[in-house]
């Protein structure tokens, strides 16, 4: 891990106990996870316990403790998208990938993961692969998704 990195981050914050969760959000940015030496870090720099770091961490969604993959597949389940046969979706990008919603392919290339709505509901189902947004996806257009970013 780059600590330099982290120290840019705390300095950006002037290693402000109060800031923490911007703080996180930052560092989650930078690795597309928490790494658990990083949190020790930001624990000792910030001289706040690591039970108080981990508990933030653990506490929103929208962190990870866990690596993600280079592509990170998010597949919406919010309502206009679970009408629309969102869960058959995530189903086929299970199988497709060979791993479930939470996990980590093995090479590290994708993660899954379900998320409530992203915005495009006009769009619905919608599909979000790092920052770009796939729309009116159905299971037999969820290989050619994976297609494209398989290297
Ligand atoms: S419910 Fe899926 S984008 Fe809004």
């Amino acid at each position: 891990m780059n600590q330099g990195k982290v120290t840019e981050i705390l300095t950006k914050y002037q290693a402000d106990e109060s800031a923490l969760i911007a703080i996180l959000q930052d560092i989650q940015e930078e690795y597309s996870y928490l790494p658990k030496s990083v949190l020790v870090q930001v624990s000792k720099e910030l001289n706040v316990p690591l039970s108080r770091v981990l508990s933030l961490a653990t506490f929103f969604k929208a962190f990870s403790l866990k690596p993600k993959g280079k592509h990170p597949v998010h597949v919406c389940l919010g309502t206009a998208c679970h009408v629309r046969g969102a869960q058959r979706v995530l189903e086929k990008f299970e199988r497709e990938l060979g791993i479930k919603s939470g996990e980590t392919s093995a090479d590290q290339e994708f993660s899954l993961d379900a998320v409530r709505c992203v915005g495009c509901c006009g769009l619905a189902p919608v599909v979000q692969v790092g920052e770009e947004v796939h729309g009116k996806i159905t299971q037999t257009k969820v290989a050619g998704v994976i297609k494209k970013y398989k290297q």
